[in-house]
């Protein structure tokens, strides 16, 4: 079934104001073949009527739905290695230094998708922290919007072949077989991150504020003044000398934002 320009527009307003996703009229094709198995499955006449059913639908379950089909959760291990050796390198020991007594981390993994990310970041910490590792609580808060990326993550099970940018020690040392062509992250890993459904266009409910947030590939798809609301919330959620790692592909307005520039990518809390 085709979507029509109304419809689409209906659709996309409701998905830019709710969650910030930008779907511009190049996604209308897009959009239209992963919506056609959900109005299929649920016998919808056309897009209008999924809408209005989305709209009075008081249990939540079919935005999830929505967002589960709409939302890009493409990610790898290891994904933009010069992030992770700058936190190596370093972020990690100057927090070594200045959380000497806390020895508290805080980093937020922000739109994690299936989990490749926060546990490259657990993997980097493990590395860095040694033996010493138990004396720090380094937990690392993992967010996405889509429920299934998120069980994904939880899960932790991968195909071996998706572990192919990780050292080799890595992989035997990080990671348990499981069913033949997959590989399960570690217990001691998995327990490292607490994975949470939250909506980045919502207030942040956190007490903490956090040493390092990552927020990569998640902002292309919002418009510029949604990005960089959401760039000052990340500022507010920074301890004084915090990072904010973006894709590399993505950049930020510095005339709206108090962020230093640090390297392509990179960005600091003053
Ligand atoms: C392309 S993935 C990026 C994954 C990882 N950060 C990386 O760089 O590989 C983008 C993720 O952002 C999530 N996302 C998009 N809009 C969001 C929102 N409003 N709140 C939370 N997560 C969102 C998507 O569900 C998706 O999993």
């Amino acid at each position: 079934m085709q979507i029509t320009q109304e419809e689409f527009q209906v659709f996309s307003e409701y998905i830019k104001s709710n969650f910030g996703i930008n779907l511009t009229s190049k996604k209308k094709t897009l959009m239209t073949s992963r919506l056609n198995s959900v109005i299929e499955n649920h016998g919808f006449e056309n897009f209008m009527e999924y809408f209005h059913f989305i709209e009075k639908d008081s249990s939540g379950e079919s935005v999830i739905e929505l967002l589960n089909k709409i939302t890009t959760n493409h990610t790898f291990f290891y994904r933009e290695k010069k992030h992770f050796e700058y936190l190596k390198n370093t972020i990690l020991p100057q927090l070594k230094i200045t959380e000497k007594n806390r020895r508290d981390i805080g980093i937020w993994s922000a739109g994690c998708s299936s989990g490749e990310e926060p546990y490259t970041t657990a993997m980097i910490l493990s590395e860095f922290f040694g033996n010493e590792k138990s004396l720090w609580d380094t937990k690392i808060l993992a967010t996405d919007i889509s429920t299934s990326a998120l069980l994904k993550a939880k899960a932790g099970i991968y195909a071996k072949s998706s572990l192919s940018y990780l050292p080799d020690m890595w992989r035997m040392k990080y990671f348990v077989p499981h069913d033949g062509e997959f590989m399960r992250v570690d217990n001691q890993i998995r327990k490292e991150i607490i994975y949470r459904r939250f909506n980045l266009m919502s207030n942040f409910p956190y007490k903490r504020k956090f040493h390092l947030i990552f927020c990569r590939n998640v902002m292309i798809y919002f418009d510029m003044s949604t990005k960089m609301e959401l760039v000052n919330k990340f500022y507010d959620y920074l301890e004084p000398g915090g990072y904010l790692f973006i894709g590399h592909s993505e950049s930020i307005d510095r005339s709206q934002s108090n962020l230093q520039y640090i390297q392509p990518a990179i960005y600091r809390k003053g």
